[in-house]
């Protein structure tokens, strides 16, 4: 198997999906070498801890701006080699400070089935809404709110639900295995644009080795 890529994680809450990154592709096709968030309490950096993993945080209120913390926590990253950002549940926005240090290379796990629902309040919005089916979306990051091309999503019919938690905790499974498998994807060099249209991902299959 060739080398590991070397990926960073940014979080800002309890870090299920970080911890799924660790229990999947950690030390297999990826490895995990930073972890940063702007949130100093969050359970995830200890998670990340308890790996062994380098963690960082970043607090908004200790710089001039969004753009200046924004720089900083790019430069850390880049110094930690990472090839790619994953975003694991971390809830603020990137400036194109950040995102001109990682062109093409950040993606995000959003519990919506995308472009419905982008944002902070996703699967409350859903139920409001009235949806039966939900889903989650892991997808390539620019400047906007959820608005990058998606790479991957699935589907969960939930014709009954009534409670965001609820909602959520059937979600989290989805979103455990899709975003370990689209770092596996970037890590065996399998996406692509189509050239007719910037917003289609597209996926090479995996190489079938002769028997
Ligand atoms: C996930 O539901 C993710 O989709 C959203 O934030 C939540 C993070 O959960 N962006 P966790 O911190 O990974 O447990």
């Amino acid at each position: 198997m060739s080398k590991p890529l070397p990926i960073a994680v940014l979080v800002s809450g309890t870090g299920t999906n970080l911890q799924a990154l660790l229990d999947s592709v950690h030390g297999h096709e990826a490895q995990v070498v930073a972890v940063a968030s702007g949130a100093p309490g969050a359970l995830a950096l200890e998670r990340a801890a308890a790996h062994g993993v380098p963690t960082a945080v970043f607090e908004r209120a200790v710089y001039a701006d969004r753009e200046a913390r924004d720089g900083a926590m790019a430069g850390w990253l880049v110094e930690r080699g990472a090839r790619l950002v994953v975003l694991a549940g971390y809830m603020e926005l990137l400036t194109f400070v950040f995102l001109e240090r990682f062109p093409g290379a950040v993606i995000n796990v959003h519990p919506s089935l995308l472009p419905a629902f982008p944002g902070l309040h996703a699967i409350k919005q859903a139920l409001a809404y009235g949806v039966k089916v939900f889903g989650v979306t892991v997808h390539f990051v620019d400047a906007g709110v959820d608005s990058g091309a998606v790479i991957s999503q699935q589907a969960l019919e939930l014709p009954d639900a009534r409670e965001p938690d609820e909602v959520l905790q059937a979600l989290r499974p989805l979103e455990h295995a899709l975003l370990p498998g689209a770092v596996r994807l970037v890590a065996r060099g399998a996406l692509g644009i189509d050239p007719n249209n910037p917003r289609r991902v597209t996926v090479a299959p995996a190489s079938v080795e002769a028997p």
